[in-house]
């Protein structure tokens, strides 16, 4: 049985997944985070759902030795692909970043929604599935942006390319008949304000980042595994692979005091 003042694991492909770990620290001072960036293995939107669960399991084996108390999926595309997974495998609570999003939309009642995410996410069809179950008759348009997360993981959070780019898949997107625009893809909310900048003012972008940390103060709370100790907060960042962007962006989200280290845990034959 873990203990309430572990920490909380999250995973991504690289530094995306940042977005949902900052959203959570911000929720939930008490909480430390281990976070691990699958950097060598990015990005996981093109690959196929077996290598997705190959790495997903392998990440999440690694972060509970090291006391995860609960997993946040903090990727679509394996939230997409490998949660049903990774839940049958592993013996602390797991989280995806799609049920919160769904919930929220429910609340929203949208007259039609635009979904961008990986090529794993769209293809998979779990944001249609799950749209048509609990918002049925709501149109779903959904659109594979992939070309938004290596330009991510460079760095290109604006200029030039970025927003011809966005432009284009704007222009791809059925955007006269959605009033809703889901960023599923934990990357996208870095350029969340490039991609407002050219969107019409009738469509919202939902705040996606918080709609989970939101969700995961409640179900953490409804486990009994918040900490409730004034224990010091430590937070911890690891990649399969160094590159200078995640250092970058992981000091821009989580200051200058944060160590970064690289784990090839590809090496090890650990297991849970
Ligand atoms: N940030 C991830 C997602 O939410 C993965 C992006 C990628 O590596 O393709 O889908």
């Amino acid at each position: 049985m873990k203990t309430s003042n572990g920490p909380i694991g999250l995973f991504d492909s690289g530094v995306g997944g940042l977005t949902v770990a900052r959203a959570i620290a911000r929720k939930l001072p008490k909480e430390s985070i281990i976070y691990f960036g699958d950097t060598a293995h990015l990005p996981f939107g093109e690959k196929s759902s077996d290598a997705i669960k190959t790495f997903s399991l392998k990440i999440c084996q690694h972060l509970i030795k090291n006391g995860a108390k609960a997993i946040v999926i903090a990727c679509n595309s394996a939230s997409s692909v490998a949660f049903d997974y990774l839940q049958e495998r592993i013996n602390v609570p797991i989280f995806n970043v799609i049920d919160p999003l769904i919930d929220e939309l429910q609340k929203l009642k949208p007259k039609g929604i635009g979904v961008w995410g990986t090529h794993a996410t769209i293809n998979s069809q779990v944001y249609k599935h799950k749209l048509e179950k609990s918002l049925p008759g709501t149109p779903t348009y959904s659109l594979a942006t992939p070309l938004l997360v290596p330009l991510i993981e460079e760095n290109h959070l604006n200029g030039e390319i970025t927003e011809s780019i966005i432009q284009y898949y704007l222009q791809e997107s059925k955007i006269n008949n959605i009033d809703h625009l889901v960023l599923a893809c934990t990357h996208y909310p870095l350029i969340a304000s490039q991609i407002s900048k050219h969107l019409d003012m009738r469509i919202t972008l939902l705040r996606t980042p918080k709609i989970v940390a939101d969700w995961m103060a409640i179900e953490l709370d409804n486990l009994g595994l918040l900490n409730k100790e004034e224990s010091a907060v430590n937070h911890s960042f690891e990649v399969s692979d160094y590159t200078e962007t995640f250092k970058k962006i992981s000091r821009i989200f989580f200051g200058d005091g944060i160590i970064l280290q690289e784990q090839n845990i590809w090496k090890s034959t650990d297991s849970v």
